[in-house]
């Protein structure tokens, strides 16, 4: 109680709910996904590695023939049904495919009315794999109905990250311009898995409170997709491109260096400043290690566009407005650099970003469906009316 107001008591299974997925410790600058540091996972494991570490209770392959299987079981699962391509295909030229793979995402619940029964985890299993081995192909038909592009089908013979980037750029005769490098698929690999699972943000927190309304999984994940969509969360990635873009030039750095400080201006640096992270995202410094690493193997960088960058955080990291604030670099203000130079369209970044976080949805779904007694959620607020 503060005052004359009762403060309403929050109820329900997220509010400051218990997690053993991922923490993320905002001080020291550290993520873990089930204990395993996330440079130890980018390091070792890839990213099909620790989609079966998110909905597998912190599982991880002993051998690389049990990863192999589980991969090419995922993406012999990553056709999806025509009627839900036809769909894909109705929505209109130019729709943002964030917008088409959140209704696809809600649509796939009309194709598997699964009775996600609480007691099953076997039935939890199944929709969790069918929606991570769906998700690349819903995402890349998604951008190529938003481009009027005829769609290019799975291919059962690539890898999981490999097929995504071949729906994506294939001719619509299945043909490549360019061979897709080994490169290029450890560089998406390591971004998808950068981006796997986060805590409770406001994307993951939106799926286990419309999950534990008790409606079907794949709805409480559109509903995730669409909190994603932002440009304050995982719509930052995109957003960031714009502002380098606007910024142009490496001399102009300072002036918005100044408007994001000035209160009465409305400008922010995207990518920059994080809920939880007062100290540099650990995501954001692999990243910008990567895009070096990238460069020297020959995946060219836009040179103007990291200058500006690397001048923002160069001068920003200095400066006491954002020092005072603890605001540093976040995991989107390199990703859409290196994605440009992996040739994604910008509209693809978040599509990109729900591809990596998919699983860490799953994951949260399936732990919350686990509790002995799943409460709807039920956030607090304090009654400031009359
Ligand atoms: C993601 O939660 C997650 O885990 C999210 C995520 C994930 O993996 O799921 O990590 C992914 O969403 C990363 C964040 C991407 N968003 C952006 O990069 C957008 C730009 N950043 C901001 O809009 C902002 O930093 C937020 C949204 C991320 C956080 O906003 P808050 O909570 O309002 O920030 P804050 O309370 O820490 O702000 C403290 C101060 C304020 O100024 P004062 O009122 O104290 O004077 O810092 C200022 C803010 O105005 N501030 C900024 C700023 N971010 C915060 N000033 C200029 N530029 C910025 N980017």
């Amino acid at each position: 109680t503060t005052g004359m107001f009762t403060f309403d008591p929050g109820y329900g299974s997220t509010a400051n709910c218990k997690s053993e997925i991922s923490f993320v410790d905002g001080k020291k600058g550290e993520l873990v996904y089930y204990g395993h540091p996330i440079e130890e996972l980018v390091e070792k494991y890839k990213f099909v590695d620790v989609i079966k570490l998110l909905i597998g209770n912190g599982y991880i392959f002993p051998t690389k023939e049990e990863s192999d299987q589980f991969e090419r079981e995922l993406v012999r699962r990553s056709y999806i049904h025509e009627g839900l391509r036809k769909i894909i295909d109705a929505f209109p030229d130019g729709a943002h495919p964030m917008a088409n793979l959140s209704s696809s995402v809600s649509a796939l619940s009309t194709f598997y009315y699964d009775h996600i029964d609480m007691e099953y985890e076997a039935e939890y299993q199944t929709m969790a794999r069918r929606i991570i081995a769906k998700t690349p192909t819903l995402a890349a038909f998604a951008y190529r109905s938003s481009v009027g592009s005829p769609f290019v089908y799975p291919d059962a013979d690539r890898g999981y990250v490999e097929n995504f980037l071949y729906m994506l750029r294939a001719y619509p005769h299945g043909k490549l311009k360019e061979e897709i490098s080994p490169i290029e698929v450890s560089a998406l690999d390591t971004i998808f898995m950068l981006h796997a699972d986060h805590g409770q943000n406001a994307s993951t927190a939106t799926v286990r409170n419309v999950a534990s309304t008790g409606v079907h999984p794949y709805a409480a994940l559109s509903a995730g997709l669409s909190a994603l969509w932002g440009k304050a969360h995982g719509g930052a990635n995109e957003s960031v491109m714009d502002q380098l873009e606007m910024i142009g030039d490496v001399k102009n750095v300072d002036r918005y260096i100044a408007k994001a400080k000035d209160k009465n201006d409305s400008f922010r640096l995207m990518g920059f400043g994080h809920r939880v992270y007062k100290s540099y995202d650990p995501r954001a410094r692999i990243l910008r290690k990567l895009k070096d690493d990238l460069d020297q193997k020959g995946v060219k960088m836009n040179q103007r566009l990291v200058e500006i960058a690397e001048k923002i955080e160069e001068v920003a990291t200095q400066d006491e407005y954002f020092l005072s604030r603890s605001l540093y670099p976040n995991v989107d203000f390199y990703s859409g650099i290196i994605l440009t130079a992996l040739k994604i369209p910008k509209s693809m970044f978040t599509p990109i970003f729900a591809i990596g976080r998919m699983p860490g949805w799953c994951g949260q779904v399936l732990e919350l469906l686990q509790e002995p007694n799943v409460k709807i959620t039920r956030p607090r607020q304090m009654y400031v009316g009359k």
